[in-house]
This record gives structure tokens, sequence and C-alpha cells, in this order.
């Protein structure tokens, strides 16, 4: 009689000879195609270009005594390309909300900006993950990286252009790169969704919003400067709005009331992302209190960034809340 040891040691080479057949004659039986997984022409890999994608990232570091890389870099380079990802969805969705407004169509403007809002709100957030890395780590990488810098971002710059940071300075930030310099350059003259809007409401107008006249034929590539005429015709939208809570009608602007919110709303995030950003980098390099640590683009680092905050695309959208309450300051009992 087999003892309990070998009878133990037999069942599982009978049980892996089992297997064995089943497993041949599964490979000898002819498995028809899945039409979802195996189409010949078009797979999850293929349509996302996902080999592609993957290739994409090719740290360019080396520790000069062992050759190795630095781990961090390849967060570093996904963070980057994820943004610009996310910048290029931005443009495609400010082109739509354009193409509405100048459709009048300002519902599904505000449709849009919904998405956009989104997106800020995700972009807003990543911003974090890169302090993870340390800032000793990043110094280890950062000489590498050395021309290159997000001032050459040529969709950020395509952003700000679009929105009314119009500086034709930034076209010569990105080097000998002259089709990227032109490509930069259509963007410089474009109306903004602000300009769209306005557009929009002149012709929505029936002498309600007075909205000066000279402003729709202004010069596109120039930034927007506050203009009171037109935080008067703001102030109207709000107003508007504000009477159909007193059984005025103020459902008839409704559509430019959220509109003009959706607009603020844009801009306040494009603010908030900048200084997320500055502190990210001061984080990371320093820079503000005390001397400037100079970018890898070349700018002053963080002081640079600091000087770009609190500048608002759009100011008559943030002038005209003064106009809805509050007393016009007489001086702050704290104030020096
Ligand atoms: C360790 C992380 C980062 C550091 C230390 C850093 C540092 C800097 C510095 C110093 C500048 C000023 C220009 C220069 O001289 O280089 C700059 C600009 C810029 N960076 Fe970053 N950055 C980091 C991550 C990012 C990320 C993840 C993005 C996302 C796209 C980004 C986008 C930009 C853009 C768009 C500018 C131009 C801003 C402007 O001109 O207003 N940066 N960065």
């Amino acid at each position: 009689m087999p003892s309990l040891a070998h009878a133990h040691s037999r069942r599982p080479r009978a049980q892996g000879r089992s297997l064995t057949v089943a497993v041949l004659l599964l490979m000898s039986t002819p498995v028809p195609p899945n039409p979802i997984y195996h189409s010949t022409h078009r797979t999850y890999g293929s349509y996302l270009k996902v080999p592609e994608l993957l290739d994409l990232q090719q740290p360019v570091y080396a520790d000069p005594r062992t050759g190795l890389g630095h781990r961090d870099e390849l967060l570093f380079i996904i963070m980057h390309q994820v943004y610009e990802l996310w910048f290029k969805q931005m443009l495609h969705e400010l082109d739509g909300v354009a193409e509405h407004l100048a459709h009048d169509q300002a519902l599904r403007a505000a449709q849009l900006f919904e998405r956009i809002h989104k997106i800020m709100h995700l972009v807003i957030e990543q911003l974090p993950l890169m302090e993870t890395m340390f800032s000793t780590e990043f110094a280890k990488f950062r000489d590498a990286l050395r021309p290159a810098s997000g001032f050459q971002s040529v969709q950020f710059r395509k952003l700000e252009f679009t929105c009314g940071k119009k500086d034709p300075k930034m076209l010569q930030l990105v080097g000998s790169d002259d089709a990227a310099r032109v490509e930069m350059a259509k963007f410089l003259d474009r109306p903004t969704p602000y300009d769209h809007f306005i557009r929009h409401l002149a012709r929505e107008d029936h002498n309600v919003f007075n909205i000066p006249r000279d402003f729709l034929s202004r010069d596109t590539t120039r930034p927007h400067a506050l203009n009171e005429s037109l935080v008067n015709s703001l102030e109207v939208v709000y107003r508007k709005q504000d009477e159909s809570r007193k059984g005025g009608g103020g459902e008839r602007y409704y559509a430019q009331f959220r509109v003009a919110e959706h607009l603020l709303e844009f801009d306040k995030c494009f603010q908030i992302w900048r200084f997320g950003h500055v502190k990210m980098v001061e984080r990371m390099i320093g820079g503000i209190v005390g001397p400037a640590v100079q970018g890898t683009g070349g700018s002053t680092g963080a002081q640079y960034l600091a000087s770009t905050l609190m500048q608002p695309f759009w100011p008559d959208l943030w002038a005209v809340r003064a106009r809805f309450g509050g007393a016009p300051t007489t001086g702050c009992p704290v104030a020096h």
C-alpha cells in the first residue's frame, strides 16, 4: 500500500497531466476571433497609439559617475506631457466657446465652460504631485534640462494669447524653433472669449447693454485694459439677472449672465494655477525669500513667476463686482 506521503505526491502529478492535456486540447481547437478584441483594423493600443505614447518619455539625465538615470525624472516628464495634453484640450474647447458665441449660442458656450473648468481644476490639483519629489532630488537632474523650460511651452502661450495676455516678446522664447514661432503668432491677434462675449452682447443688445461701439473694432493684438463703459454694460447684465428674483423678467438675459460668470471662473482658475505653480517652484528651487534663483529658461525664476500673479485676462469682469455692495473704503483701521 502506498504511503500517505507517496499518495500526496502522486495526486498533483496526475492533476498536472490532465491540465496539460486540457491546455493542449484548447490550443489545438481553433478559437474564433472575438470581433471586439481581435479586430484587424483597430485595437485599444492602435487606436490610442499606446506604444508610441509610452515611447515618448525619454529621460536625459545620467549620473556622471555611474551613468545611471534619476528615478524622479520620469514623473517630471510625464507631468509636463500630461499638462500639454490638457492644454490641447482646453484650446480645443475655447475654440468651441468662441464658435458658439459667434453664433449667439450663449448656453452652449456656458456648457463648454463647465468642461473647461473641470480641466482647470484637474491641472491645478496636479501641481502638488510634483511636490512629492524633494527639492534635493530635483537638484540632482535639473541642470541636465537646461535650457529647456516651461517658458517655451507653445501651447501655454497659445492659451495666454487666446485669452488676452498678448505679449509678442514670448515669440522669442522658443529659440530656433521657427515653425513654433509661426504657429504661436497665429494666436496673437485672435479675438478673446471676452471679445466674443461682448460682440454677442452687442448683437443681443436692443439698447439694453449699451455696448460701446468702438470696442467692437478694438485691436485684438492688445490685452484687455479696464474699460469703464464696458463695466457699465456688464453691470446691466448682472442687474438684469437680479430682476428675475423680483419678478422683472430677468430670465431673458440669464444665459448671458451665466457666460459672464463662466468667464470669470476661468480667469480665476488660470490665476490660481499660476499661484500654485509659483509656490511649487519656490518649494523646489527657492528664490522668493532671499536672492532670486534663475530658472532653466534664464528668467529670475520664482520672482519672475510671482510678477505674473494677480493679472486677470478680463479686468472688467472683476471691476463690476465692486458695483454690487459695500461702501467705498475710507481707510482700514489696521492699515498703516
Ligand atoms: C519641478 C517642477 C518645476 C519647476 C522647478 C519649474 C520652474 C519654472 C520656472 C523657474 C519658470 C520660469 C521660467 C524659467 O526661467 O525657466 C517656469 C515657467 C513655466 N513653467 Fe514651470 N516649473 C516646474 C514644473 C512645471 C510644470 C509641471 C508645468 C506644466 C506645464 C510648468 C509650466 C510652466 C510654464 C507654462 C511656464 C511659463 C510661465 C510664464 O511665463 O508665466 N512648470 N517654471
